[in-house]
């Protein structure tokens, strides 16, 4: 039997104690020294040489994904759960993950396959209770259990073939004498169930809290270990859901799943641009962008508005976009569209809670401001989309075809965008050099 020892490590250079230390005698550094397991074993590994296969003949049916049965999920995930992979679920407190999850358990199950639902937050009456709510949990095995090295050979003996850990924050392995939830004892928690889901080709979903910057609580090696790193985001206060990939080793990183949260559960929104981006006629400081999220064009209301400051330093926020950004284009905007709002407070929002990175959305953004700034609305169902450049340019952006076909779908009549745009059944498009003749054709 190996003896298994407890270490205190420093996290930022590796010197190791045997108790614990304020400060790193190492490196000085103050809170670095994190509790860890180390295991001695008494016999030593004979070293046998292994036999390397060529990649081509390793067989390809042991890839072939699960469904979730929830189609933005799958869709963020890549095509479904790679069976073996460790996932790892973010999002604040109530956004909807244990909904989310034991909905596309109740549809793994429904299929036949095995699915576990460890939970270690709620007792397996509350969970019943969101089932019955839910509808269709019925055969989902459950186990209410927190201790990491039943939860290990369970899944090793029953082999379920998705499991879901809700959450893994509450894991605790007997051996570390920290609090469950801390750093050592999630990271020990994401390795042993690493080593189990490897092994036993269990699809494991684990579900982490974050912290009040978004990042999800735990060390950052979670996120290194695991497969992908999932991120449910939203306003608690909206129906809306958004739930996208931060790190996905079977997929694009870029993929976006919209949910609505109802009484019967989270219901996925296949269409949102329909949802985020209509704008209602003659409404001042707002524009319509046509944005890629992944594959998945949408449409995104953006609004703006521009009032007077009493401030030295105007305050110029965003929700939803880059501020850095937003503050760039204010620069631009005032440098080559003469639009000068040096003394105005700048507020912008992407509608919906959803955020933009996308340089497509910056003609949008731009309009909305100079919209509210003129106080005249932009024409009448029109879209836009296209990067501007520092210089004042509009650049042209990839996959235009899909963001006009999808605005085209919305009724809208005109798109606004960058000079070498082709032109598109069902609209007009209104081609720009630079971002002065675009707010030209958009705010007439
Ligand atoms: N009967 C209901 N009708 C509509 N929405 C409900 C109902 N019951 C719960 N909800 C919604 O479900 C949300 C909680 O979902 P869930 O428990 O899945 O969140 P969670 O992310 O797992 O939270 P936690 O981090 O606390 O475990 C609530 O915010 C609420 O909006
Ligand atoms: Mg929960």
């Amino acid at each position: 039997m190996a003896k298994v020892t407890v270490q205190f490590t420093c996290s930022e250079c590796g010197t190791t104690s045997g108790r614990w230390l304020g400060k790193c005698p190492g490196c000085g550094v103050f809170g670095s020294l994190v509790e860890e397991l180390h295991g001695s074993p008494t016999e030593s590994v004979a070293a046998v040489a292994l036999k390397p296969i060529p990649i081509g003949s390793v067989r390809l049916e042991d890839a072939d994904r699960i469904s979730t049965g929830v189609a933005e999920l799958d869709r963020v995930l890549g095509g479904g759960l790679v069976p073996g992979s460790l996932v790892l679920v973010g999002g604040e407190p109530g956004v909807g993950k244990s909904t989310l999850l034991l909905t596309a358990l109740g549809a793994i199950a429904r299929t036949g396959r095995r699915a576990l639902l460890v939970t270690g937050e709620e007792s397996a009456s509350q969970v019943s209770l969101r089932a019955a709510r839910l509808g269709g949990a019925e055969s989902v095995d459950i186990l209410a259990e927190t201790e990491l090295d039943a939860v290990c050979a369970t899944l090793e003996a029953e082999r379920p073939d998705v499991c879901v850990i809700d959450s893994v924050q509450t894991l605790h392995a007997s051996a570390l004498s920290s609090a469950p939830g801390s750093v050592a004892q999630v990271r020990e928690a994401a390795g042993r169930l690493l080593r189990v889901a490897k092994a036993a080709c269990v699809a494991t979903v684990l579900v982490g809290h974050v912290t009040k910057d978004g990042a999800v609580a735990g060390p950052r090696v979670l996120e290194h270990l695991v497969d992908c790193v999932l991120q449910f985001e939203g306003d608690r206060y909206h129906e809306h859901r958004i739930l996208r990939a931060t790190k996905n080793r079977f997929g694009s990183t870029n993929e976006l799943g919209v949910f609505e949260m109802t009484a019967a559960g989270l219901v996925g929104v296949p269409d949102p641009s329909e949802l985020f981006g209509t704008t209602r006629a003659g409404e001042i400081g707002a524009a319509v962008g046509c944005v890629l999220e992944g594959t998945r064009p949408i449409l995104l209301e953006v609004q703006a508005l521009v009032a007077p400051s009493d401030l030295a330093m105007p305050r110029r926020q965003a929700t939803g976009f880059d501020r850095n950004r937003l503050s760039m284009l204010l620069a631009v905007l005032g440098r080559h569209a003469g639009i000068a709002l040096g003394s105005s407070d700048v507020f912008v929002n992407v509608a919906g809670g959803v955020r933009v990175d996308e340089p497509a959305a910056d003609l949008a953004v731009a309009l909305a401001i100079v919209s509210s700034h003129r106080g005249r609305p932009p024409a009448q169902r029109l879209a836009c989309f296209g990067e501007i450049g520092l210089t004042g340019r509009l650049r042209p952006v990839g996959h235009a075809a899909p963001r006009l076909a999808e605005a085209a779908k919305l009724g809208v009549t005109e798109v606004v965008a960058p000079e070498g745009t082709a032109a598109a059944a069902f609209l007009t498009v209104r081609r720009a050099d630079t971002l002065d003749a675009a707010i030209g054709l958009a705010l007439p």
